[in-house]
């Protein structure tokens, strides 16, 4: 059972509708509003770099939340070699010391949720319910994975042989670890990958995305100051194919963890295979075509209550968000009404603000991806409905959320990665069409079910080739410990983050044999 996370203690939340927490939240926010991070790579402690980047927040265009200097050549040289070196002796620790420092992370990130939260929502435009979610994640990540470092990565385990000999069998990292991560979780899978890597015995190698490295550094100081070594976790900011691609082309690299794109996973695969040398692992968490099934049995009101968390939660920049609603079309008419309501209800404002439901997207380039989408499918005439944005939203890179029809899953191209839900109605009779038009989207990350039949969720469950399945319940959001996360097919290699086997994936196993 303590495989399972069960001396874990809880990440202590935060309620906003407290007064006396919503003040303490909001009178640190204010105090540190106007303050820029002058952040640079991390390399064996110092800090190093290119000249100075501004980092543009989302929030509002004309500002920067800080400023990054981005890895040169010679940084990235440093921090293999150093990494390379400082390993060992950090995987000769044990499993149990290590955890002692994972567990210092965490208290470290409680202790400063406050001025995470004014960052990330500065920098990634997260909203201060996104921004509590996140910390607490971060910090579960840390306590989890410290629990499965002590069970799994502390001595060896004995195995049964003839007598005359001994066997064991032993958990070590695999060497110096390189963690790609998102924009969409600066902080949660920023610190899942890094935490799990460190965990297992690696050296670590992260390197963020180019959207939110003031974030990373603040998580990698506070690491740190908990107990890493500086020579054992390097932060190597920068672009992906510069920086991302050098280092996933160093020889010296012993396996990669990359959280983002499905095209760009494919890239690094193919890159690592094509390397000279030792066969490297890729663990690859990427992206979702995530589907809903809703049937004249459900409840509607709170299908429409899941519906809008799980589309328009985070602006809907979360790779488990919802994008196509399969609805039966006796109840289409009834819950589109509802959804309309509930769309108009939404605010989309200051990130920082505890009245705003939507912030931002993350820069200006993905607002006209998706802006450029919903004109396509408006000319179309397939607006179903599609929220306002205030003047106080005029300066950053925001979109309305938008509700669309489509008669089939095909006419979407690609996973739509903002505030955007398309709605497909469905005949009763063909709810293996509807099924079939999923798995053929190659995608397997989240899928959810409203029905009250439960054979009929057992029957959709059991054909579905998906990662998350949520039935009667919306589709975010996943718990460590309690919803290992991870998809199938295009939305990954498989391994489930806050789940009991995922250190196996950082790790080597070895086993010894002694004729005594
Ligand atoms: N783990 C996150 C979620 O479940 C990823 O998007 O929402």
């Amino acid at each position: 059972a303590a495989l399972y996370g069960d001396r874990r203690r809880n990440s202590a939340g935060c309620n906003l509708m407290d007064p006396v927490q919503r003040a303490s939240v909001l009178s640190v926010l204010d105090r540190q509003s106007d303050e820029r991070i002058e952040a640079a790579c991390l390399v064996a402690g110092q800090a190093v770099g290119a000249a100075p980047q501004p980092v543009v927040s989302p929030v509002d265009t004309r500002q920067t939340a800080g400023t990054i200097r981005p890895a040169r050549p010679e940084d990235l040289e440093a921090a293999v070699t150093a990494a390379a070196a400082a390993q060992p002796d950090w995987d000769a620790r044990g499993g149990a010391a290590r955890a002692a420092v994972l567990r210092a992370i965490a208290d470290r990130l409680e202790d400063n949720r406050d001025r995470f939260l004014s960052i990330l929502a500065r920098e990634a435009g997260k909203t201060l319910e996104d921004g509590i979610a996140e910390v607490r994640e971060a910090v579960d990540f840390c306590r989890y994975y410290a629990g499965l470092a002590e069970d799994q990565f502390e001595g060896n385990r004995t195995l049964p042989g003839p007598t005359g000999e001994r066997n064991e069998l032993s958990l070590g990292g695999r060497g110096v670890f390189l963690c790609i991560s998102p924009w969409n979780f600066p902080l949660a899978i920023f610190t899942g990958q890094v935490a799990a890597a460190l965990a297992a015995g690696n050296a670590v190698l992260a390197k963020p995305a180019e959207q939110t490295p003031l974030v990373a550094h603040m998580a990698v100081t506070l690491m740190h100051a908990a107990g890493v070594p500086g020579d054992v976790l390097h932060l190597l900011a920068g672009d992906g194919a510069g920086v991302g691609g050098a280092l996933v082309g160093d020889p010296r690299v012993a396996g990669v963890a990359f959280t983002g794109s499905t095209v760009t996973a494919q890239t690094i695969n193919r890159a690592l295979a094509a390397r000279k040398g030792a066969i490297v692992p890729l663990i690859a968490e990427t992206g979702g075509q995530n589907a809903m099934i809703v049937d004249s049995t459900a409840l509607l009101e709170q299908v429409s209550d899941d519906v809008m968390m799980s589309a328009f939660g985070s602006a809907g920049q979360r790779c488990s968000a919802l994008r196509v609603l399969f609805v039966q079309d006796d109840v289409a008419d009834a819950l589109i009404d509802m959804l309309k309501g509930a769309l108009a209800e939404r605010r989309a404002g200051d990130p920082a603000d505890p009245a705003t439901d939507i912030g931002p997207i993350i820069d200006d380039a993905a607002r006209q991806r998706l802006a450029d989408h919903c004109a396509w499918l408006a000319s179309e005439g397939r607006l179903v409905a599609q929220g306002t944005l205030p003047d106080e939203t005029a300066h950053g890179t925001y979109l309305a959320p938008h509700i669309f029809t489509l008669d089939r899953l095909d006419q979407l191209e690609g996973e739509v990665f903002g505030p955007v839900l398309h709605i497909i109605r469905y005949k009763a009779d063909d709810i293996d069409d509807v099924l079939a038009q999923i798995g053929d989207t190659g995608f397997g990350l989240t899928f959810g079910v409203h029905t009250r039949l439960e054979s009929r969720w057992r029957r959709l469950f059991a054909r579905a080739r998906v990662g998350n399945t949520y039935i009667n319940r919306n589709m975010i959001g996943a718990v460590v410990g309690v919803q290992p996360f991870g998809g199938e097919g295009l939305s990954g290699t498989g391994p489930k983050a806050g789940g009991p086997h995922y250190l196996l994936r950082f790790a080597v196993e070895r086993t010894l044999t002694v004729n005594t």
